[in-house]
C-alpha cells in the first residue's frame, strides 16, 4: 500500500491493480482532526462534522502544523504525531477491513522535506498501525505514474508540478538506471488551494464589509462558537465556489449573516489567481533553468494535486512554454498510485 498524507486529503493506494481505499465511499480522506470532549481524536470527514458544534476542538490541516511539538485542540495540547497518527489511523483501518490485514505501506512526503519532518511522517505511521517499508518524495512518486502511464525514455526530463492545497511543488525528475532522481526542485511553502480559498473570502469581505459590516465583523472575529461556526461555513462554500467554477463560469457563494449572498464569476476568481500563478509560473521558469533543460526536450510536464484542476494552470503553462501539460481525471491521486511503485528509500534514521 502507498499513503499520501497531505494537507486536505490523504489518499491510499493498494498494491492490487488500480484500487484505492474508499472512505464513506470516497476515494479522498479528508486529513481533518477532531478532539472531542473526551480526548479522544477524530480524523475524516467526520471531524469537520464535529467541530461544527464545538470548532475549538478541530485542526483542518494537520500537515501544515508538522513543525509545532504540539497542536491545542480543545483546550488540550497534542503531540503533533499523535494528530497525524490520527488521520494514518483512519487508513489503518480501512485496510484491515478492506484487505483483512494492513499491508506493508510506502508513505510520501513534500520534496522540501527534510529527515526531521519525515521521521515524524514514520513516527506517526508507526504510532497508526502501519508497517512502514519506505518513504518516496511526492514527486518523484508522481514521476513514476507518468512514466507507467506514458512511457519515459533514460536521460530525459520530466516536470511534475505538485498543485495541492498547502504547497506547490515543482520538480524535474530524470529517469535514469530504471528509477527517477530529482535534479531540480523549488516549493512554495504557502502557495495551494487554502490560499486561493483566502482571496476569495477577502474578496468577498470587499463587498460584504460595506453593505454588512456588523456581520462582516462577525465572520473575520467570531467570538462565539455559533460565529466560528459561520466562518467555517463562509470558508467551505468559497472553497465550494472555487471548485465549481473549474467546471461553469458562475457560481454562488453564500455568506452567513447576508442574505443576498455574492456570486462569484470565472473571470474573477482568474484575477484573483493571477498573482498566486505568477509566483508559480516563476517557480516552474526557475525550476526548468536549474535542470538546465529547454520545455521543447521535456518528456512532459505533469500536473497533480487537486488545485491543477484550476483551468487557468495549463493554460498559463502553455502560453508560457508552448507545452499542452498531462492532465489527468483524478490529479489527487497520482502521488499515491505512484509511490506504490517507486523504489522506496530506506527509512529516516
Ligand atoms: N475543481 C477544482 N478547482 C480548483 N481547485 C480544486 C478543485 N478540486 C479540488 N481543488 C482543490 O485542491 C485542493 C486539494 O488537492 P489535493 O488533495 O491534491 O491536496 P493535498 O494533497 O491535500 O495538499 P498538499 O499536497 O499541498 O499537501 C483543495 O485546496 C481543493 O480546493
Ligand atoms: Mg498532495
Amino acid at each position: 500500500m502507498a499513503v499520501d498524507f497531505g494537507t486536505y486529503n490523504t489518499v491510499a493506494a493498494l498494491s492490487d491493480g488500480e484500487r484505492v481505499l474508499l472512505f464513506d465511499g470516497m476515494p479522498l480522506l479528508s486529513s481533518a482532526v477532531y478532539a472531542d470532549r473526551s480526548g479522544a481524536l477524530v480524523a475524516g470527514r467526520d471531524a469537520a462534522h464535529l467541530a461544527r458544534l464545538d470548532p475549538a476542538g478541530f485542526e483542518p490541516n494537520p500537515k501544515r502544523r508538522i513543525d509545532d511539538t504540539s497542536v491545542l485542540l480543545g483546550g488540550r495540547e497534542y503531540p503533533v504525531v499523535e494528530v497525524v497518527a490520527a488521520v494514518l489511523g483512519r487508513v489503518a483501518d480501512e485496510a484491515r477491513r478492506v484487505v483483512g490485514r494492513v499491508p506493508e505501506t510506502v508513505l510520501t512526503y513534500p520534496a522540501a522535506w527534510g529527515r526531521r519532518r519525515q521521521g515524524l511522517l514514520v513516527a506517526a505511521a508507526r504510532r497508526a498501525g502501519l508497517p512502514v517499508a519506505g518513504v518516496v518524495s511526492e514527486p518523484v512518486a508522481a514521476a513514476y505514474r507518468f512514466a507507467a502511464l506514458e512511457g519515459v525514455a533514460a536521460g530525459r526530463t520530466l516536470v511534475v508540478f505538485d498543485f495541492g492545497a498547502g504547497t506547490l511543488d515543482v520538480a524535474a525528475v530524470r529517469a535514469a538506471d530504471g528509477g527517477y532522481q530529482v535534479v531540480a526542485y523549488d516549493g512554495v511553502e504557502d502557495l495551494g488551494g487554502l490560499d486561493i480559498d483566502e482571496a476569495v473570502v477577502r474578496h468577498v469581505g470587499r463587498t460584504v464589509a460595506e453593505r454588512a459590516p456588523a456581520a462582516w465583523a462577525r465572520l473575520t472575529a467570531p467570538g462565539t462558537a455559533e460565529e466560528f461556526r459561520a466562518r467555517r461555513l463562509l470558508w467551505d462554500d468559497a472553497r465550494a465556489a472555487k471548485e465549481m467554477l473549474s467546471r461553469t463560469s458562475l457560481a454562488p457563494l453564500p455568506v452567513p449573516g447576508y442574505e443576498p449572498g455574492v456570486h462569484l464569476t470565472r473571470d474573477e476568481l482568474n484575477d484573483l489567481c493571477r498573482p498566486l500563478l505568477d509566483r508559480a509560473m516563476r517557480t516552474l521558469h526557475g525550476v526548468l533553468a536549474a535542470a538546465r533543460v529547454a520545455p521543447p526536450d521535456l518528456a512532459g510536464i505533469v500536473l497533480v494535486g487537486g488545485s491543477s484542476r484550476l483551468p487557468l494552470v495549463a493554460d498559463r503553462i502553455l502560453r508560457e512554454l508552448g507545452v499542452a501539460a498531462t492532465v489527468t481525471d483524478q490529479p489527487e491521486v497520482v502521488v499515491a498510485h505512484g509511490a506504490l511503485t517507486a523504489h522506496p528509500l530506506p527509512l529516516p534514521a
